[in-house]
């Protein structure tokens, strides 16, 4: 991955309004990395440093790693995790998994192991509370698991606002049941070739495929159709799950820092950090 046609690693900056956000939680903020896909191919070394001494520098309350530390064989995550030993956030550094860390449970237990290790709080299905009880994370796991289980949001009393960490965007789909205040997600990869005043390859990719799957029998077109991101309008950024006007959902996609085949074009990868304020 060249930064000439990626682009350099970019910090964004949003501040994401959330309703009953305790008065001492105004002015939190939370760091976010994702989908590093460390492999020795798909995420250089400079790179990765470089994503950590930012995050580093932002002195954030939270640091939150939200899936893909790899991509094929988990042998790599140990050295990765080495290095992600060296994150800091005042409260901690929370993490989940992503699809890639799941592809058998040889690889979830040696991805979870290594993170655990250099003391990341990685949750499959749980609810931490590292900035007080006022304020519940809840990491969910993998949205393609078997033992995905978003009823986990229902340990937390509906009065408190909450933020939950899932590597896929399309989990928020599946939360509508439950009140959500904020969903960190990963997984897109922001699209990862993105043509000037076009947009994103993928959803080119993925209306065709559809459309084609509905006149061609073909199984293997059936299956990435239905294996696909359904929300490509929400690849990166700031979005909202749902217009309730007093209590608003929120999800932040991040860009990610590695890559997947095709390859990245100017699509920069990224630190993210945000800032909770009340909602009016
Ligand atoms: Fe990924």
């Amino acid at each position: 991955m060249r930064p000439l046609w990626v682009g350099p690693l970019t910090l964004e900056t949003v501040t994401v309004p959330i309703c009953d956000l305790p008065s001492a939680l105004v002015g939190t903020r939370i760091a976010q990395l994702s989908d590093l896909h460390y492999d020795g191919q798909r995420l250089t070394l400079p790179l990765l440093q470089a994503a950590i001494a930012q995050v580093n520098a932002l002195q954030a309350d939270l640091v939150t790693l939200t899936g893909d530390f790899i991509t094929r064989s988990p042998a790599p995550v140990a050295e990765l995790a080495d290095y992600l030993g060296q994150l800091q956030g005042r409260c901690g550094v929370l993490a989940v998994l992503g699809n890639h860390d799941n592809h058998s449970p040889k690889h979830r237990s040696k991805v979870l192991e290594e993170l655990r290790r250099v003391g990341i709080q990685t949750l499959w299905n749980e609810v931490v509370y590292p900035l007080g009880p006022d304020f519940p994370v809840v990491g969910l796991a993998e949205l393609w698991a078997k033992d995905f289980l978003p009823s986990v949001l229902g340990q937390v009393p509906p009065h408190l606002p909450r933020l939950v960490l899932a590597h896929q965007p399309d989990t928020a789909d599946t939360l509508t049941p439950w009140r959500v205040d904020l969903q960190l997600s990963g997984h897109t990869h922001g699209g990862q070739i993105v043509v000037p005043k076009l947009g994103i390859v993928p959803a080119w990719v993925e209306r065709w495929e559809k459309g084609l799957a509905t006149v061609l029998p073909f199984p293997k077109l059936k299956r990435r159709a239905a294996q696909a991101i359904r929300h490509w309008d929400w690849a990166s950024g700031l979005h909202p799950v749902t217009c309730n006007p007093i209590t608003p959902s929120w999800i932040y996609v991040n860009r990610g820092l590695g890559t997947y085949s095709p390859g990245r074009w100017r699509c920069p990868p990224e630190v993210t950090l945000l800032t909770l304020v009340r909602h009016p």
